[in-house]
């Protein structure tokens, strides 16, 4: 949804990526392979696992990834896969397991850090050591309550990854947030048109007029601009003070929330599949995951402090609702895209000095997905 001034000019010549990008099931499944399995990726917040045994389960192209809370209360992620037979053992999205994880074929069982526990006639096979076949491990990490999870064998620390971001948004207190309101959509559209839209507010007095009244489209910042986080801030209007129906607070700003803080609000693409956005009151993230190479599924969640949701004072909804619309409008714009592109007389063109975070972000996005 966002910005606008950069202090990073567009690049000589950029241009929107080629068709194939969009349709070529080829490219999907190197999309796959070298940025959504080869990158920490967003799974979710850690509240969703608020008990040992909580599970859910992150599907990725034809890989699985079971992520829980196990009895010590540490965050684990286990490859969905039986070191049986190779069967997947856990096809729930969500639940709780017990104390341990059975496959439901031969009954091969794990506890929740993955270790073989039990495993039906198999003492008699000579040399058959049940240490040898725990669960793939996936790494897992936790920032500001998001769980990010790395399918690669070697994955790049977390925490110089995130480096640029770890401190970043400590005003917000995101970690200390709770979700008020989680909202899933399914987008006929190639999951790249999906960020890509957030990463520009051009098209912003066109489909969003109420927006563009709030926060206008020419104001703002970007303070990052190049590599796999990129974003900044836009204005709030001279009489407006967050996103939201009203154009007003919808509950107290956080506390440690202020200065040029509280007139601003901050949208981040965070490479590959999350965006994050940062209001004076409320924090709204968004995954992105695609399904298809014109498919995406998309959920939205909405932070607040725990004090709202039990309030009758506040409302939260202004700026749900708000953003609902916002969304759908997006996700439309963007089948309407997906639909363009499929054409064989759509054909690149110069992005404008508005898109340059989009620029960025095709960049970013071609060194990763031709990593082999
Ligand atoms: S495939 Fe899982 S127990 Fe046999
Ligand atoms: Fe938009």
């Amino acid at each position: 949804m966002t910005f606008i001034k950069t202090a990073k000019s567009l690049p000589k010549g950029a241009h929107t990526l080629e068709r194939h990008y969009y349709v070529d099931p080829d490219i999907l499944q190197k999309e796959y392979d070298n940025i959504f399995l080869n990158n920490w990726i967003c799974a979710g917040r850690s509240s969703e696992l608020c008990e040992s045994g909580y599970y859910k389960v992150i599907n990725i192209g034809m890989e699985s990834t079971i992520l829980l809370r196990d009895e010590h209360g540490e965050l684990k992620a286990h490859v969905n896969v039986c070191r049986h037979r190779g069967t997947r053992i856990c096809n729930h999205r969500s639940g709780q397991f017990s104390k341990s994880i059975q496959c439901s074929y031969h009954g091969w069982t794990y506890g929740l850090d993955g270790k073989l526990m039990g495993a039906p006639h198999m003492d008699a096979v000579e040399g058959f050591h049940k240490s040898d076949y725990s669960l793939f491990p996936v790494a897992i990490a936790e920032w500001d309550g998001f769980i990010f999870i790395n399918y690669s064998h070697t994955p790049e620390d977390f925490d110089s990854a995130f480096a640029p971001l770890i401190e970043r948004f400590k005003d917000w207190t995101i970690d200390e947030l709770i979700t008020i309101e989680t909202k899933k959509y399914e987008v006929s559209g190639n999951w790249k048109l999906v960020i890509q839209n957030y990463c520009e507010c051009y098209h912003c007095p066109i489909l969003h007029p109420d927006l563009a009244a709030i926060t206008p489209y020419l104001s703002g910042q970007n303070d990052l601009y190049e590599g796999p986080f990129l974003g900044g801030y836009m204005e709030f209007n001279e009489d407006k003070e967050s996103i939201t129906g009203s154009g007003k607070l919808c509950c107290p700003p956080l506390p440690n929330v202020k200065n040029d803080d509280l007139k601003r609000v901050y949208y981040y693409s965070i490479f590959p599949n999350m965006l994050l956005s940062l209001h004076p009151e409320y924090v709204m993230y968004h995954m992105v995951w695609p399904n298809g190479v014109d498919k995406c599924t998309v959920t939205c969640t909405w932070l607040f402090s725990k004090d709202i949701k039990n309030s009758t004072r506040y409302n939260p909804k202004e700026a749900i609702d708000f953003w609902d619309i916002t969304n759908k409008q997006d996700w439309h714009i963007s089948e309407l895209s997906q639909l363009g592109i499929q054409s064989k007389k759509y054909n690149p063109a110069p992005y404008s000095g508005q898109e340059s975070l989009l620029a960025a972000f095709d960049q970013y996005y071609l060194k990763n997905i031709s990593l082999t």
